[in-house]
């Protein structure tokens, strides 16, 4: 009799969750807990790698019992996780050597400038010199944590990413995905593997790196259960809402926003700001490959407005908050708390708040808030359509900001397309639970996991053409205004 269901771990960057799913791609069980974040000085970024390993053994028990199932019921374990944060532990005790670096740490900005010109990796990485990748982050550690270095060469420490991290602890294995390891700024797009010329620039030695594998394979068994997919976040979601074919994409809104289009299994290189990136890899089949417009903070600023400002007590309230008024009144908000990604690549920008006046009301700074991730899509979308020569006629999103109505809408008007959620908004982990299935016969093909797509929301543009170029331009004006702080 087939086991009936898979679970699929998404440790994201404010939470770690377990949802198990079943044939038809639906959700029959979720656990999630939060885990801290830690901001040593202004610009830095630190996970407690213990911690998340903690959480996720607990919301794995949690998963289960939720529904009465055992382990004995799972066909398989699929990882997904928040990319490039960077962890370093000693291979005997298991100790992570430092608190993680997580990917929205600028800390590395000074390396990044030393190392020269922006594009000077950019054909082997796919990637644009920035303190985004786990590359420059673990050079920083092994300058920083005294004698980490000569551990190291004497390959007594291992690096990893989330997905790494919490593969070797569930198995023992030392491995990565190809996802994964696309954004370290250390493996070749061509031969996905290390690349040596990477590897000596930025100064690493090749004993703590892992192995690096497909997306979709068994890596080693916990609690007798196959581990049998690893794919960054949003190459996950790319897969969860079954994007297989070139030209097929979407937008996730979590802490961040990723915009990822499948370009098939050529590497295609971006002319305007986007990254070239694994898209996923299926045990022995070529590689798909995929554009990336990379955004660092949309859900982050919600939280941040929630949290640091104190105008709403939950993320939901953001959209009443925003209803209370008709416009933004003129104040835009650039939230480049990490710099600003794509397309603009510069780790030295800082966010701003323009077009203040003394109208402006706590609901105008709510919608300028929520605009603020429409315009960054808007963005990344320009420079996709420039990129492929060809415009994007639908956007599909997922993530937890498609909740709010209003951003959606918005979100419509800019692109001037419409903008479609599917049923399961769940995607990430849907997609780790497809990888994994598909290792282990649960699924027979992609064709099958197409199947379960189905469309829930759908939302038209109703914004007149010259509202929508006004408000673009202002939005400029307000970018213009992020760089410069830093000197
Ligand atoms: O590249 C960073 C991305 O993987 C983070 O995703 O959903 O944890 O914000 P999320």
């Amino acid at each position: 009799m087939q086991v009936a269901y898979i679970a699929a771990i998404d440790q994201g960057t404010t939470s770690s969750r377990c949802i198990v799913f079943d044939q038809s791609g639906g959700i029959v069980s979720v656990a999630q807990r939060e885990h801290r974040q830690i901001f040593p000085k202004p610009g830095w970024v630190e996970h407690d790698a213990s911690e998340i390993w903690t959480n996720v053994q607990s919301v794995v028990r949690d998963a289960l019992a939720h529904a009465s199932l055992s382990f004995a019921d799972i066909a398989a374990f699929g990882i997904t996780n928040q990319r490039e944060t960077t962890v370093v532990w000693d291979k005997t005790t298991g100790e992570p050597v430092h608190n993680a670096i997580v990917w929205q740490d600028t800390r590395t900005d000074a390396l990044i400038k030393q190392l020269g010109d922006q594009d000077r990796f950019r054909e082997r990485s796919g990637l644009p010199l920035a303190t985004y990748f786990s590359g420059p982050k673990l050079r920083w550690l092994l300058d920083n944590v005294s004698g980490l270095r000569e551990r190291a060469e004497r390959g007594e420490v291992l690096f990893g990413t989330m997905d790494t991290w919490l593969i070797w602890n569930l198995t023992g294995r030392h491995v990565t995905d190809v996802t994964n390891a696309s954004r370290t700024m250390l493996m070749n797009l061509e031969t996905l593997d290390w690349d040596p010329e990477l590897v000596s620039a930025l100064d690493v030695p090749l004993a703590m790196l892992p192995e690096i594998r497909s997306s979709s394979e068994v890596y080693g068994t916990y609690e007798g259960v196959p581990v049998a997919s690893a794919l960054g976040d949003q190459q996950a979601a790319l897969f969860g809402q079954t994007c297989f074919e070139p030209g097929e994409g979407k937008c996730t809104y979590g802490t961040g926003a990723f915009l990822l289009i499948n370009t098939g299994s050529t590497p295609v290189q971006s002319q305007n700001g986007l990254l070239t990136t694994v898209g996923y890899k299926i045990g022995d089949e070529p590689a798909a490959y995929a554009l990336e417009g990379a955004v660092a903070v949309t859900g982050a600023l919600v939280q941040w407005f929630r949290d640091k400002v104190g105008l709403i007590s939950s993320a939901a309230e953001i959209e009443t908050l925003a209803r209370t008024v008709d416009d933004n009144g003129g104040a835009y908000f650039v939230p480049a708390f990490s710099g600003l990604f794509a397309p603009h690549w510069r780790s030295d920008a800082r966010g701003v708040i323009a077009g203040l006046t003394g109208y402006i009301s706590r609901g105008h700074l709510a919608r300028a808030v929520l605009e603020a991730s429409a315009w960054q899509t808007r963005e990344v979308v320009d420079a996709m359509n420039a990129d492929s020569g060809v415009d994007l006629t639908t956007l599909r999103v997922d993530g937890g900001m498609t909740a709010n109505n209003l951003l959606m809408q918005f979100l419509s008007d800019v692109l001037d397309v419409p903008v479609v959620r599917p049923i399961v908004a769940e995607t990430t982990c849907l997609g780790a639970a497809y990888a994994a299935g598909l290792a282990v016969g649960y699924w027979s093909s992609t064709d099958e996991l197409k199947a379960n797509w189905h469309k829930a929301a759908e939302w038209e543009p109703s914004m007149e053409p010259a509202a929508r170029a006004r408000g673009y331009r202002k939005w400029k004006k307000a970018v213009e205004r992020t760089v410069g702080w830093m000197d």
